[in-house]
């Protein structure tokens, strides 16, 4: 019998679950079964997004005869060729041969490796669109997100991401199909983050890739290929996928993973553990030889600080804490600070090969200090654990109470006694000109004449810069209107042309425009270098002409929201949450993630304030 799920008016869930599945990809264990998800838009052309594993191929093929309601299948997009999600692509075709497949080129050599069929796809690249009536769906390439072949898909009509493998967890659907229909943070989210870690965890930089990309996409809805689909607090998950794809840690924290085949060295790592927990500091113990590398892998991403506490076998690491080893250099950890514990009645040499190892990763940290056993641990050894404790300890410079909650002494709103300016900033990519609003010009050196600015890489204007390497800052002064910062602000030059009415065309010698309006000057910037700072790029330019308009005084940010910025409007004051200060997007909810990023104007959480 069918089970299907509604997601808007015109997308079913056609998917299925599987909770006899033991080990997800041979490798990961999945106690809590694994869902195939598959989606059917039911528009003047039918589209089913991507299939399911063969596992589940009976209960899929009657969800989708039912959603179908007899009308036929005009479109199979394939997202991802893991089999997990296309194993029954031959099936399908024979069910119905009229089905026009929509995939990339890459696809399409690997839709003929796994079953050998030639047939007629309509290939598609980026920001290629598929009309399907009231539908309009834009492919977006995610190159190892997690393999070669991955694209997602927009539906800029419902504003919905279909994201394939990104943002999926483990675990089945068990009735529910949205993630604000459980407790998803409490029940699911350790789930999420081993998905997301043992599966695309060493691509951080294409996962980075693909987050760059939604961010410029207005999106109100994902759909993933497992697990639940987000219609609310969608930065819940964004948030974190920030943290895991830049390996940062999410927990200040020790996770101690130790390999005892007597339970010497367990008891070595526990006295260790007691040492750290009696400073405040947040300690969670595993057991190599007993929980799966997966579950090890994923706390490795969580947590700051890693032990690793092993004996020595067969003249090596022991045998479970080696895999564990090599499974995270595999996976890519970075950014930790680690401490060794070696254990061996007549050779140690796991920490030694321990230390070869995790020094390879990037910025990783291994103490000096090893704790190296004999046997036993000997009372004399316990100042060598305390200074390893002490060491740990150091890292955190945040009061004793704050350590485990991992809340940080930062008050942001620091930020706001900082003195700005507000700036147009133009660029021009052969016949595009265009132009955003920063806030970031600074003086570096008077001679030579030198500026930088830092760009939202999000930003059209950051990839024309990028492209050329030449911009204008417009300074803008009192007199300026909301409407500029809203025209230059609030809205992409992607989508549209933000001088297709101006009448004047006012350039300077690089050609590119200015703004003669509302400014008092204007200075021309050549970059000499870029420097990548996560979500801007930080532009050093030499400067190349500059010229004043007026004497009006420069905006600042305090006078922008002292007398321009408009006051909240009245039907936003009744909700409850947070505005952004910069545009007035509001955010509802209790609190408001601290790297949430406004879908307006790209500000962070520095710019909101709780609706009062
Ligand atoms: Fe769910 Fe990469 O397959």
């Amino acid at each position: 019998m069918h089970f299907t799920k509604n997601i808007t008016n015109d997308l079913i869930w056609v998917g299925a679950n599987d909770r006899r599945l033991a080990m997800f990809e041979g490798v990961y264990s999945v106690p809590g079964g694994v869902s195939y998800n598959s989606y059917l838009l039911l528009d003047d052309k039918t589209v089913l997004f991507d299939t399911v594993d063969k596992a589940v191929s009976h209960r899929f093929f009657e969800n989708v005869t039912f959603a179908l309601d007899g009308r036929q299948l005009d479109y199979l997009i394939i997202q991802h060729m893991e089999p997990d999600h296309s194993a029954v692509l031959d099936d399908l075709l024979l069910r119905y041969p009229n089905v026009k497949v929509v995939c990339n080129a890459k696809t399409q050599i690997m839709i003929k490796q796994f079953f050998d069929l030639d047939i007629d796809v309509k290939i598609v690249k980026e920001n290629d669109t598929l009309n399907t009536g009231k539908h309009l769906l834009h492919f977006v390439m995610a190159p190892m997100v997690h393999w070669p072949e991955v694209m997602v898909t927009y539906d800029s009509t419902d504003k919905i991401l279909f994201s394939a493998d990104g943002f999926g967890t483990f675990g089945a659907l068990n009735g529910a199909i949205f993630a604000d229909e459980v407790d998803f943070n409490a029940d699911y989210m350790n789930e999420a983050r081993r998905y997301y870690t043992n599966i695309v965890g060493k691509y951080g930089t294409q996962v980075q890739a693909l987050l760059n990309k939604a961010s410029t996409l207005s999106i109100e809805m994902i759909c993933p290929l497992h697990g639940f689909v987000w219609r609310k607090n969608l930065s819940d998950i964004i948030s974190k996928y920030m943290l895991w794809s830049t390996y940062q840690p999410e927990e200040n924290g020790v996770m101690i993973a130790y390999a005892s085949v007597y339970g010497n060295t367990e008891n070595a790592a526990e006295i260790l553990s007691g040492m750290l927990h009696n400073k405040g500091i947040n300690t969670i113990m595993y057991d190599v030889s007993v929980t799966p590398a997966s579950e090890i892998i994923s706390a490795a991403f969580k947590w700051s600080h890693l032990v690793f506490a092993s004996t020595t076998y067969n003249a090596g690491i022991f045998v479970s804490m080696e895999e564990l080893i090599n499974d995270l250099v595999a996976h890519n950890i970075q950014n930790r600070t680690v401490a060794i514990i070696e254990n061996g009645s007549w050779a140690a040499t796991s920490g030694g090969l321990i230390r070869g190892k995790l020094e390879k990763c990037k910025n990783i940290n291994v103490l000096e200090q090893t704790v190296s056993i004999k046997s036993g641990l000997k009372p004399t050894q316990m100042t060598e654990l305390a200074a390893i404790a002490d060491t740990i300890a150091a890292d955190f410079t945040q009061p004793e109470e704050n350590l485990r909650t991992g809340t940080t002494q930062t008050n942001l709103a620091a930020m706001y006694k900082l003195s700005y300016g507000l700036f147009v900033l133009t660029a021009k990519d052969e016949d595009k000109d265009n132009g955003c609003i920063i806030n970031t010009t600074i003086q570096i050196t008077a001679n030579p004449p030198r500026i930088s600015i830092a760009v939202i890489k999000a930003n059209y204007t950051h990839d024309m810069i990028m492209k050329t390497g030449e911009f204008n800052v417009s300074t803008l002064s009192t007199s300026v209107p909301f409407n500029v910062f809203e025209h230059f602000g609030f809205q992409s030059g992607r989508d549209i042309d933000k001088f297709e009415n101006c009448t004047s065309d006012n350039r300077t010698a690089n050609g590119i425009k200015y703004i003669p309006k509302y400014s008092n000057s204007v200075i021309s910037g050549k970059v000499v270098d870029t420097y990548d700072y996560d979500t801007h790029t930080l532009f050093v330019a030499d400067v190349t002409e500059a010229f004043v308009l007026s004497n009006e005084p420069s905006v600042t940010y305090q006078y922008y929201f002292d007398n321009i910025k408009p006051k909240p409007q009245p039907n936003a004051e009744k909700k409850k949450g947070f505005i952004c200060k910069i545009c007035g997007y509001v955010y509802e909810g209790d609190t408001l993630p601290d790297d949430f990023i406004c879908p307006i104007c790209k500000h962070g959480a520095i710019d909101f304030e709780p609706i009062k």
